[in-house]
């Protein structure tokens, strides 16, 4: 695997994932792959898990890792070709992703859309300007539109769930349901993009609902059920897949707020006693009730700690592919 950016970037997903439970249960087995190798993590925005979870996942391959918050530590970046640099940035991409490339085998990139210019986030400037110029492997972190280490976990979760739940045994397809949820602020579509473009590749039944004007790029939607009533698409679901987006027609703008599409218990109740996921970090009470945060139900621990297994994964592909 040269890079990581989409589902796209990975030759077969029943493999990666089974790759992934094996790390999972065996976390040290390749640790003389990473030896003599260093990952530079760069963040151009806050994290919890990517950052914890991938800086774990290289220490278990063997990895050196260099951690970089850009956004705080570094020099403001140029991207444009043929600016005169006379302003605020003071540094251009050509050289600062060049010299992480110098000091890394393979580098780790989280740069979130500014949800001003649709095209502009839509073109993945930053990040192909970066594979372009840094000339070793690129891990996405979370891009403008997509974040894949997330999906790669959640097809990782909901094939464990799918393993140990006897609802599954006659080899039954899980219903998976992605519904917006409200939020106070402007948030990225990239993972409700990456979900649905990963949860179209996996072996699921997948539905989208969101409240009217919240459509996706169909890009990244493809064949799957949309619907705007939130009760019909819950209707026999096995998992609920809770995230916010701002929307993508009217860019970046938050045009509903309706309260009514918190997920709550009674909610649940529609569904084939389905299991609730969401990315986080969450706002509690506002997309999703602490009674179901808190509640059986509950996936996102699991979520989290698969995250690990899925960079573990994606990483081991990339050291076994390097020629150095
Ligand atoms: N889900 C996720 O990417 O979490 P962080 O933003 O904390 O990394």
């Amino acid at each position: 695997m040269k890079n990581f950016t989409s589902v796209h970037d990975i030759n077969n997903l029943d493999e990666l994932v089974k790759q992934a439970l094996e790390l999972k249960s065996n976390p040290h087995a390749y640790k003389h792959l990473g030896q003599n190798k260093t990952i530079g993590l760069i963040f151009l925005n806050p994290s919890l898990r990517t950052r914890l979870s991938t800086q774990i996942a290289a220490s278990n391959l063997g990895m050196s890792v260099i951690v970089m918050n850009m956004d705080k530590e570094g020099w403001a970046l140029e991207t444009g070709d043929g600016v005169v640099m006379n302003g605020t940035t003071v540094e251009h991409i050509r050289e600062a992703a060049a010299v992480m490339g110098e000091y890394c085998d393979i580098i780790g990139v989280r740069a979130f859309p500014k949800l001003v210019d649709k095209e502009e986030d839509y073109s993945e400037d930053f990040f192909n300007k970066f594979i372009k110029y840094a000339n070793v492997p690129i891990v996405s972190l979370e891009s403008a539109t997509l974040h894949p280490l997330q999906s790669l976990a959640d097809v990782i979760t909901i094939t464990e769930e799918r393993a140990s739940n006897p609802k599954f045994a006659n080899g039954r397809k899980p219903k998976v349901v992605l519904t917006w949820a409200p939020h106070i602020k402007a948030i990225p579509q990239a993972v409700a993009n990456s979900c649905a473009e990963w949860m179209n590749v996996a072996d699921v039944d997948f539905v989208i609902t969101h409240p009217v004007g919240y459509e996706l790029d169909t890009k990244f939607t493809g064949n799957a059920t949309i619907t705007n009533n939130q009760d019909e698409a819950l209707k026999d679901a096995d998992f609920v897949y809770v995230k916010n987006w701002s929307t993508y027609t009217e860019y970046g703008k938050v045009i509903c707020n309706d309260p009514s599409w918190m997920l709550t218990n009674e909610k649940l109740k529609i569904t084939n006693d389905a299991q609730v996921m969401h990315c986080l970090p969450v706002r509690r009470g506002v997309e999703l009730s602490d009674e179901i945060l808190d509640g059986p139900k509950s996936l996102v621990l699991k979520q989290a700690n698969n995250r690990t297994w899925a960079a573990q994964a994606v990483i081991k592909q990339m050291l076994e592919g390097l020629v150095k």
